[in-house]
């Protein structure tokens, strides 16, 4: 079992890489300093009060959405907000239910549990969570056959915050046990830019206002690629430039990152040219373009779907993928005859 802790003041296991670190140092420690996501602010800001005015912990929490857009940063703000320490874990390294046990009994009285990717959790571990959540408490098998004897272990009252990019896939005995749902939205231009100023302001970086758009506007709608951007673009302005952040060095350094004027990369254009090239547009299914790709269905699916889809450039359709006519004009070819463009985003076509 990996387990890692990754707070501030309040962090309690060290071994962190220096990526994480430096991930972490741009991270806001409380909701204030949280920019975008506003209605999520908003409610969450509500329940964390209220908790606090009531000295209970916080009402188990589910964030759900695409990668990057700061679900972990959040449960690190409710841990902040609360007072409290955060245990940082993911599904996929809570192979046993003891694993489980193991991290429940270790926790303190309102502290946050935070599991990444909470939809690959196994059934077993999920049968321990369900009392942990519901009653805190571990019902626990002793013996086996006839003699087999159940005993409660009580816990602490504790806040587990899961994180899934897809809540779909989560089973609806834990959808059920959270008793509050958060789904975090891709972020506008504008909130982008604020938060590379922020980020460029702790790096001590400075960037003039026209960079910072220049990079949000390609920073397809997330965090974390708007920070990897503005690392990379500082490399450039440090080694190519006078050190600053303009609007020429990103220009520059974007180009050479394979990053076009939209913000998609080469995984997206060629997601885009394989639909139109190998299956007339499409639709085609996910998992014969993921072959195609000679990458996983969830890569696609996390990683360029959502993107692709907000800027109208790919569609859903029940008979699989199909991209549109403005995924044809962004690629410089020409859309087939029944590619109207006000049919463009519909799935009526088909
Ligand atoms: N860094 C990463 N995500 C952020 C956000 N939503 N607000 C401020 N800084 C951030």
């Amino acid at each position: 079992m990996q387990e890692q802790a990754l707070y501030g003041a309040k962090m309690m296991q060290p071994g962190l890489t220096a990526a994480d670190s430096e991930e972490n140092n741009l991270r806001p420690q409380h909701l204030e300093d949280y920019i975008g996501q506003e209605k999520v602010k908003q409610n969450l800001k509500i329940y964390l009060e209220a908790a606090r005015r009531r000295g209970e912990a916080m009402d188990h929490v589910l964030l759900y959405g695409p990668p990057g857009l700061g679900k972990t940063t959040l449960a690190g703000i409710i841990a902040n907000e609360m007072g409290v320490q955060i245990r940082i874990t993911s599904g996929p390294a809570i192979e046993k239910p003891g694993d489980l046990a193991a991290l429940l009994t270790n926790l303190q009285e309102g502290d946050v549990l935070f599991i990444d990717e909470i939809h690959r959790l196994s059934r077993q571990v999920e049968e321990v969570l369900y009392p942990a959540l519901e009653d805190y408490a571990l019902d626990i098998i002793i013996g086996k056959g006839p003699s087999a004897q159940s005993i409660r272990i009580n816990l602490p009252h504790f806040t587990l915050v899961g994180a899934t990019t897809r809540a779909g896939q989560l089973t609806g005995p834990l959808r059920d046990r959270f008793g509050v749902l958060l789904k975090l939205e891709l972020y506008s231009p504008d909130e982008l830019a604020r938060i590379i100023r922020r980020s460029a302001g702790i790096l001590d970086q400075p960037i003039t206002p026209e960079g910072a758009y220049e990079l949000a506007k390609r920073s397809r709608g997330t965090p974390r690629v708007a920070n990897r951007f503005l690392k990379r673009v500082r490399d450039f302005a440090t080694v190519l430039g006078d050190g600053v952040i303009d609007e020429e060095v990103c220009l520059m350094a974007l180009r050479r990152m394979d990053v076009d004027e939209l913000g998609l990369d080469e995984l997206d254009r060629s997601l885009l040219r394989a639909i139109i090239e190998m299956y007339g547009g499409g639709p085609v299914g996910l998992e014969t373009l993921a072959a195609a790709l000679g990458e996983e269905a969830v890569t696609l699916e996390d990683l360029s779907e959502p993107y692709l889809m907000q800027m109208g450039f790919l569609t859903r359709t029940p008979r699989g993928r199909c991209v549109t006519h403005l995924a044809y004009e962004h690629l410089g070819m020409r859309p087939p005859e029944h590619l109207a463009p006000e049919e463009s985003g519909q799935q009526t076509m088909f």
